[in-house]
């Protein structure tokens, strides 16, 4: 990795730059990793996730409670900051964050990888399924262009998948996306899920497009076996904060 070499000459007192220190232990000297070393992987790592710049910003503490009256705001936090702590020993592999536009799901999934990458190393990484789904397009007739794609979306130690099923898709897109969700499930490899699609209620309304009807129920039975359910309700934050634009600061 040639970003972390360089990043390792930024000199660190500790082992002034090399990543490797010196320790002496029952009078035997010994060469041991630096912390700065965990570091700067870290960094990389974090660099290598593609989370996009808008999201930048988001993490647990930068998640407010800007309406009182919404339970699910605290409670999602809640939920997000307890699956952190857990991991990688939580109760369910993944999360599921279901909710209108703007509520933060977006936020709240990115401020769980960052967090995770910079608290424990994971190797994590950051898909937008819209973006995914174009780029499976895009590949169509070339031979093993699908799978390259896929392939690290697979592999990846925590994967946050965002805003699936949003757009119409094709079958083979499906399929391809079957396999994705599949191969995690099969290997128990943590994913959290961002959904603006609702499932059905008691009284499910017709005409009404659920998530089982834009991912297949094949799909959608995986995640909820998958994935802890967070549910937020309410409004729209980007509305809010065009509303009260110093509220950010002040919160
Ligand atoms: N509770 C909150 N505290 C601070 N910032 C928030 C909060 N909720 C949302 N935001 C910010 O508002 C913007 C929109 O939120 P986000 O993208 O997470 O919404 P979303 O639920 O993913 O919406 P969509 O369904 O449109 O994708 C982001 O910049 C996010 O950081
Ligand atoms: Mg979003
Ligand atoms: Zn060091």
């Amino acid at each position: 990795m040639a970003m972390a070499t360089e990043k390792m000459n930024t000199k660190c007192e500790k082992c002034g730059g090399t990543g490797w220190i010196l320790v002496t232990e029952d009078e035997v000297e010994l060469v041991r990793r630096c912390e700065c070393a965990e570091k700067i992987r870290r960094q990389g790592l974090l660099e290598t996730a593609a989370i996009p710049e808008r999201y930048h910003h988001c993490t647990l503490d930068s998640f407010n409670i800007w309406d009182k009256k919404n339970k699910t705001l605290a409670r999602s936090k809640k939920a997000v900051r307890e699956y952190v702590d857990l991991y990688p020993e939580t109760e369910k592999q993944g999360l599921l964050l279901m909710g209108p536009v703007g509520t933060g799901k977006t936020h709240l999934a990115v401020a769980a990888l960052q967090e995770l990458i910079e608290g424990k190393g994971v190797r994590g990484c950051f898909a937008d399924f819209t973006s995914l789904v174009l780029e499976i397009q895009m590949t169509f007739g070339e031979t093993g262009g699908s799978r390259e794609l896929l392939q690290p979306l697979v592999e990846a130690e925590l994967l946050v998948l965002d805003e699936l099923g949003a757009g119409k898709t094709s079958q083979w897109v499906l399929d391809l996306l079957y396999y994705l969700v599949n191969r995690r499930y099969l290997e128990r490899r943590a994913t959290i899920f961002t959904t603006n699609l609702k499932d059905p209620t008691d009284s499910p309304k017709a005409g009404q497009e659920y998530l089982a009807d834009r991912v297949s129920r094949r799909i959608r039975s995986r995640l909820f076996e998958m994935c802890e359910k967070i549910e937020l309700v309410g409004g729209d934050f980007r509305k809010h904060q065009y509303a009260h634009p110093r509220y950010e600061k002040n919160a």
